[in-house]
């Protein structure tokens, strides 16, 4: 039973098909920190099964091709798509709104770095595209998704009436079971929240089952604050599953891993615009050259004056991420480690690149913190240096990961009046 012995309140009953509300109810009062809930995972034993349904389809042709090379560039092969306006340019950002440039305040928990003004919208031609994400550099796509956004307007919609209702503590459960409510596989399976990170809200568990067989158990949809700082309203929802303290998400199953793409794809239909657009999936099957999956699915609200801090997203089997901006803006601080190094030298951050690359590694490094995230000057550094994007709905930016020395590091900006919705996926080998 999960989530664990000695609370058996948090677990359906067996023949339950439909996420229930009432047996919540006792589950929070017997809410842990993870790690005291929930027992020793059993092996996954859903390897030898399919899901109903593969959201990526096999390339037949690169099935056999070996992955890309990485080479390090010697110079930037990024265009600059947006630049930055120091925050006395007030006027300056009025005067270029005026003339209809699409221009905001860049701000994020109590920092102003100015106003952001995009500046192209061109997509980069194939061989740009493909020498970027050789090298670690972020690829901006604008477009990428095309009607997508359009055609999924309702379930963007009523998403993005969701978060409200949760940013003014509704119930998360109730949410998911409105939206699985008919759902015939996926059962509830118990919901926790860990009291040791402030930022989690409650973390909802679902099995897999295919007739009366559980093909796959311990999926999770975890609703979380994006930073731990009240002033801050940007919420996400991750799906993984396994223990996430002892990262069992990095040693599932495939088949696992697509039940719980399938967990997201059926509380989200609007995944649909991202898993089934064309262009995207062709154009990662030219960078990836061999057959992937789109998985660890993240949908992001992030919230005015909110956003994520620079991070990489460097895991072990992870080729990079995806991230699709489904309705309203981000702006991004985004390049390859290795131009994010050298920039520090010549800030005077580090002596030379390879310290540069150390420090970056270092954890609990105050002062280098505060220069990626607060400092003003260097943010106006990154812009200058074309590392600067404005993502709008149909907008994707692909992030890649060759290694801990080769990946886009990247920070996130809420822009505009409310809340947006953009859906991350993880870009795994699919075997
Ligand atoms: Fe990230």
């Amino acid at each position: 039973m999960m989530p664990a012995a000695g609370a058996p309140s948090t677990r359906a009953p067996r023949d339950q098909r439909r996420i229930a509300a009432t047996a919540r109810r006792s589950s929070r009062q017997e809410s842990l920190a993870e790690s005291a809930v929930l027992p020793a995972l059993p092996a996954q034993s859903a390897s030898r099964l399919r899901p109903p349904c593969i959201l990526v389809s096999r390339d037949a042709d690169s099935y056999h091709a070996p992955p890309v090379p990485i080479a390090a560039p010697s110079r930037p092969v990024v265009r600059p798509c947006a630049r930055l306006l120091p925050p006395a340019a007030a006027g300056v950002a009025a005067a270029r709104r005026k003339r209809g440039d699409d221009v905001w305040p860049l701000r994020r928990r109590g920092v102003d770095f100015g106003w952001v003004v995009a500046l192209q919208r061109a997509p980069a031609d194939p061989r740009t595209v493909e020498r970027a994400w050789r090298a670690g550099e972020p690829v901006f796509a604008p477009g990428m998704l095309g009607d997508g956004p359009v055609r999924h307007a309702a379930a963007i919609a009523q998403s993005l009436r969701m978060f409200d209702r949760l940013r003014r503590g509704g119930d998360f459960l109730r949410e998911l079971e409105r939206r699985l409510a008919d759902d015939a596989h996926l059962r509830y399976a118990g919901s926790t929240v860990d009291h040791s990170d402030p930022r989690e809200i409650e973390r909802v568990f679902v099995d897999a089952h295919e007739g009366t067989r559980k093909v796959a158990e311990h999926l999770w949809a975890k609703l979380a604050w994006i930073a731990d700082d009240g002033t801050d309203r940007s919420l996400r929802i991750r799906f993984s599953s396994g223990h996430e303290q002892l990262e069992d998400w990095l040693q599932q199953t495939a088949a696992t891993a697509r039940w719980v793409d399938e967990f997201a794809a059926r509380a989200f239909p609007e995944c649909a615009a991202v898993a089934g657009c064309a262009p995207l999936l062709a154009t990662l099957r030219t960078l990836i050259a061999r057959p992937f999956r789109l998985s660890e699915r993240i949908v992001y609200n992030n919230a005015p004056g909110g956003g994520a801090v620079f991070h990489h997203d460097a895991e072990p089997g992870q080729l990079g991420v995806a991230y699709n901006q489904l309705e309203g803006r981000t702006a991004w601080l985004t390049l390859a480690k290795r131009r994010l190094a050298r920039l520090l030298v010549r800030c005077g951050a580090a002596r030379h690149e390879r310290a540069a690359m150390a420090r970056l590694d270092r954890d609990g490094d105050e002062a280098l913190w505060r220069l990626l995230n607060r400092d003003i000057a260097f943010c106006q550094q990154l812009s200058a240096h074309g590392a600067l994007y404005v993502l709008v709905a149909g907008d994707s930016i692909l992030l890649p990961s060759h290694g801990i020395d080769d990946v886009a590091w990247h920070s996130v900006f809420a822009l505009g009046e409310r809340p947006s919705l953009a859906h991350s996926y993880g870009i795994f080998p699919d075997v």
